[in-house]
């Protein structure tokens, strides 16, 4: 599968890109909060495996991400973790977690209502009873003054990215459309498809396989006032 998002044919770059996220921290406050004994954890869409290097610190830690690309650089970079290829929508790692994580966007690329579905029985088929599901992922598309213009500085140098967004309302995929200028000189563009699900269809999916919905956030404490939140559930079968 060709990656269209240029981060992915470049692990290490997607890695600077996010080294300010918070993501970790705040998955570890959320299971602190709502499930302190937790001791085992799978991460879908674990990318590089950024954050589950951060968890795996306190939990016993798989990963799973689709884009081989992304589980080879984590394998070198990351050899302690154990981090597999596999697809959300349908693997089974025949074990049951404490606390299921889908952090960083990943569950906006699966784009169609059937294959949503597969992903939360993905979550299910991984749940101990009682084990909590921590997300997060886009409830509203991003608007905004566009485009915007960002600095990056990798290894090689600074690269400047320029964003645009459009919004589809009928298929509820948020595109973002990316200029880069890398520090050779070399341009390049790229797009990246999210589905945004908003909240209470996000409550729905959830619910159907399973999930009792704690919690939606956005870390602000204000509720819900960004486009993206972490939603919390338990798994209440088994
Ligand atoms: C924006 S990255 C987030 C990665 C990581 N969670 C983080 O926060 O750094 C989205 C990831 O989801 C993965 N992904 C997309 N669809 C997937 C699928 N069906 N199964 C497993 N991983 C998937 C991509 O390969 C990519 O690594």
């Amino acid at each position: 599968m060709e990656a269209t998002n240029l981060l992915y044919r470049d692990p290490e770059l997607y890695d600077v890109v996010q080294s300010d996220s918070t993501s970790a921290g705040m998955c570890q406050a959320l299971i602190e909060s709502y499930r302190p004994d937790a001791r085992t954890l799978v991460d879908f869409g674990c990318g590089t495996g950024r954050d589950l290097e951060i968890l795996a610190k306190h939990f016993e830690c798989i990963g799973v991400d689709l884009q081989p690309g992304m589980v080879d650089y984590a394998h070198r970079t990351r050899p302690g973790l154990d981090i597999r290829a596999g697809d959300m929508r349908t693997v089974r790692l025949r074990r049951r977690m404490d606390v299921v994580t889908c952090m960083g966007n990943s569950l906006a690329y699966v784009h169609d209502n059937e294959e949503i579905s597969q992903v939360f029985a993905t979550f299910a088929a991984h749940a101990r009873p009682g084990a909590l599901l921590a997300l997060c992922s886009p409830v509203a598309p991003l608007t905004g003054p566009e485009p915007v213009a960002a600095t990056v500085d990798t290894s090689t140098g600074p690269a400047t990215v320029t964003i645009r967004h459009e919004w589809d309302l009928r298929t509820q995929i948020n595109t973002m459309y990316r200029h880069w200028v890398l520090p050779s000189g070399d341009e390049a563009q790229d797009e990246i498809r999210r589905r945004v699900l908003f909240p209470r269809e996000l409550e729905r999916y959830a619910e159907s396989a399973g999930f009792e919905v704690l919690d939606m956030t956005d870390g602000t404490g204000e509720g819900l006032t960004g486009s993206t939140a972490y939603t919390v559930a338990r798994y209440s079968r088994g």
